[in-house]
C-alpha cells in the first residue's frame, strides 16, 4: 500500500513535556484520514511537525515518499496546509493573497488569476476579494486559508480544524470539495472535533491521546474493534473517554 504520510517514532517535546510521543502514522495515498483526539492531545503539534512548521525532536517521516528534512521544498511544492493559527497577511486583500501564493508556487499570472477567481467564488468570498484580510471575520479567514492551500493544486492537504467557525452553507461546499479532491486521487489529513463530519467523510481514522497514537486504521476496522457497531463518537469516547471524563458534576449550577 502506497503511503502519503508515514512516520516512525515521531516525537516533539516542549521542555520536559512530550506533546507528541513516538507516533507511527500510516496514511494511505488517496485516503481521507481523520486525525482525532481530545483537546491538547497533540494533533496540531503533529500537523506542524509534518508540514515543517515545527522541527520534531525524534523519529522519522516521509511525506509523499519524500523526506521533508532532506528536501523540504519538494514537500512544500506538493502539499497544502490550513494551519491552526491561520498564517495570513493582514495587509493583503483576499485576491492579493491568492495571487501571492500562486507566485510563490511559480504559477503564471493568468493561471493564478483564474484559479483565484474560481476559489473566491466557491468560498463565497468574491465581494471580499478586494477587502483587506485584517477586516475579515474568523470564518472568512478560514475559507481564504483553505483557498490558499488549494490554489497550487496539491496532492496532499493537511487541514487543522477546517470547519471551526464555518457557516452551514460553506461547510457543505467545503465537504463536497474535499470529497471531489479525494475522488481525484488526492489525500486529506484532517483534524476536527465535529465527529459527524469526520464519520461521513473519512475512510481512515487515527486517534491520539496524551501524545500517543491509541488507534489507527480503516474506519470499518475501528468499528469491528468496538464490537462491530457504534457511532464514531462512541468509538472515540471508548478509546479516550476515561481520560477526559469530568470528575465533578457541578451540582451547584
Ligand atoms: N508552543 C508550545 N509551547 C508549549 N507547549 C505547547 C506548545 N504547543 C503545544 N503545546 C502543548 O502540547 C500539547 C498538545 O497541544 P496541541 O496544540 O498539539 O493539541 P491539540 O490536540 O491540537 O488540541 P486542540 O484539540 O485543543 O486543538 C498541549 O498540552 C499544549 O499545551
Ligand atoms: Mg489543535
Amino acid at each position: 500500500m502506497e503511503l502519503a504520510v508515514e512516520t516512525r517514532g515521531l516525537s516533539r517535546s516542549f521542555g520536559s513535556f512530550r506533546a507528541v510521543d513516538g507516533i507511527d502514522l500510516a496514511v494511505p495515498a488517496g485516503s481521507f484520514y481523520g486525525f482525532l483526539g481530545p483537546n491538547g492531545a497533540g494533533k496540531s503539534t503533529t500537523i506542524k511537525c509534518l508540514t515543517g512548521l515545527l522541527r520534531p525532536d525524534g523519529g522519522s517521516m516521509r511525506i509523499l515518499g519524500i523526506d521533508p528534512v532532506a528536501d523540504p521544498v519538494a514537500v512544500k511544492k506538493r502539499v497544502g496546509v490550513v494551519p491552526e493559527d491561520l498564517a495570513l497577511f493582514d495587509r493583503l486583500t483576499g485576491e492579493e493573497t491568492l495571487l501571492f501564493v500562486g507566485q510563490i508556487h511559480g504559477l503564471d499570472v493568468s493561471t493564478a488569476r483564474a484559479r483565484s477567481r474560481d476559489l473566491l467564488t466557491l468560498m463565497d468570498l468574491t465581494a471580499a476579494g478586494t477587502t483587506l484580510v485584517t477586516d475579515y471575520s474568523h470564518g472568512m479567514r478560514k475559507k481564504l486559508s483553505l483557498a490558499a492551500a488549494l490554489l497550487p493544486a496539491p496532492k496532499l492537504l493537511f487541514l487543522d480544524e477546517p470547519f471551526e467557525g464555518i457557516d452551514a452553507v460553506a461547510s457543505r461546499q467545503i465537504k463536497d470539495l474535499m470529497q471531489s479532491f479525494v475522488s481525484r486521487g488526492g489525500t486529506i489529513f484532517l483534524t476536527s472535533h465535529i465527529l459527524e463530519i469526520v464519520e461521513r467523510l473519512s475512510t481512515h481514522i487515527g486517534v491520539i491521546a496524551r501524545g500517543k497514537l491509541v488507534a489507527q486504521g480503516p474506519i470499518g476496522d475501528l468499528r469491528t474493534g468496538n464490537g462491530g457497531n457504534g457511532t464514531l463518537e462512541e468509538i472515540f469516547i471508548n478509546l479516550v473517554g476515561g481520560e477526559t471524563a469530568p470528575s465533578t458534576s457541578l451540582d451547584w449550577i
